[in-house]
């Protein structure tokens, strides 16, 4: 297949692009697209065939549903059943935003959407050329991310086209995600209503709307139950070179990885994620990607996925990560981190 490729204005795109995008969809297609958090791979959430696409394209699991992305409130209505007031409560505080609703799902969807369930998954974004793109294409784009299922999602025009290019119609590029990190998912069918997925809207900003709320035990705790979010069971995010986690004071982390990189009889590739103050301090690594400074956790979350991704460029054998517990931002970049590195954490 040829995929056309655009880049457009992330506030003002060409309105003949997104047209076109729309059309595409409208025909039964599917589009890459920017939002604020991640690329998504959208088709015509409606259309029980192009989800079966979406999946082709992706590799993915059928199990693991979709989220289908609105560009108006009113059109949860459409999608979605017995709305419970928390919707228009959060949707008021963070919509559009990096947020996903969890609701029961109305017949309009199908089951193909859904990976089989009885609820969907809802999210209004806020990135100007999605809304135009979803309006333009008619007001239902389920979406994934737009990586090729096991690798990290993808936060410019240029992971996309790696990935995709071949497989889909069409990709909208408008340059980096201002935040790097898939939307915070929360279940909104069960009382209290559960946080599934950590992301930029953090816990204390759904506990500041909500009151109570429950976290899924098995994202956020150490129970080894199944994750409730299908997608959060399946080591994604990873590079392809083996990742390790390396905890405690920065002095012990930096020296920590710089003996293990030295130590290196099979002659392997390695790479370091840094902070930015600590960059100088492993000059024997074959590549030491910068992520920002250390007290910068909107930067480090938007970098993430490309420090991850140019590890595979430059065919990095073996990874060592410092840590970056955050305040705000911390356990969401953990979490995708810590799978990233199939919870291979060393603590010094
Ligand atoms: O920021 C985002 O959410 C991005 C952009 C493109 O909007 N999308 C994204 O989609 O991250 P994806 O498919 O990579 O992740 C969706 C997650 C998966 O973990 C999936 O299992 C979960 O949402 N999910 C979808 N529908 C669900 C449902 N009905 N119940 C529970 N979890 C659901
Ligand atoms: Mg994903």
């Amino acid at each position: 297949m040829n995929t056309i490729y655009e880049k457009v204005d992330p506030l003002y795109p060409d309105m003949k692009v997104i047209e076109k995008a729309g059309e595409i969809i409208k025909s039964g297609g599917l589009v890459a697209f920017p939002t604020e958090t991640v690329y998504g791979l959208g088709g015509n959430a409606l259309d029980e065939s192009a989800s079966a696409k979406i999946y082709e394209a992706k590799g993915r699991p059928s199990d693991n549903p979709l989220i289908v992305h609105i560009a108006g409130f009113e059109d949860i209505y459409k999608i979605a059943e017995d709305v419970p007031e928390e919707a228009k409560v959060l949707a008021k505080m963070f919509w559009p935003g990096p947020l996903t609703m969890i609701l029961k799902k109305s017949p309009s969807v199908p089951k193909r959407t859904t990976g089989g369930l009885d609820t969907v998954a809802v999210r209004f974004p806020s990135h100007p050329v999605a809304q135009k793109f979803i309006a333009a294409a008619g007001g239902y784009i389920a979406a994934p991310s737009a990586n090729i299922s096991g690798r990290p999602s993808p936060t410019n025009g240029s992971h996309v086209l790696s990935d995709m290019n071949g497989r889909i119609d069409m990709i909208i590029d408008a340059g980096p995600c201002d935040i790097g990190l898939e939307s915070t998912i929360i279940d909104l069918t069960v009382r209290p209503c559960m946080m599934l997925r950590p992301g930029y809207v953090n816990e204390k900003m759904l506990r500041d709307a909500l009151g109570d709320i429950a976290k899924d035990e098995a994202v956020f705790g150490n129970s080894s139950a199944a994750p409730k979010a299908p997608g959060m069971k399946y080591r994604h995010y990873a590079p392809k070179g083996e990742l390790t986690i390396v905890s405690g004071n920065n002095d012990a982390v930096v020296s920590y990885i710089t003996g293990r990189i030295t130590d290196n009889p099979e002659g392997l590739r390695t790479g370091v994620l840094s902070s930015s103050g600590n960059i100088g301090r492993y000059p024997s690594a074959d590549l030491v990607v910068d992520i920002g400074d250390a007290d910068n956790e909107d930067l480090i979350a938007k970098r993430l996925y490309d420090t991850l991704r140019k590890c595979d460029e430059m065919n990095i054998d073996r990874i060592y990560s410092e840590e970056f517990d955050t305040p705000s931002l911390g356990l969401a970049i953990m979490n995708r981190l810590i799978k990233a590195a199939g919870h291979n954490i060393i603590n010094v």
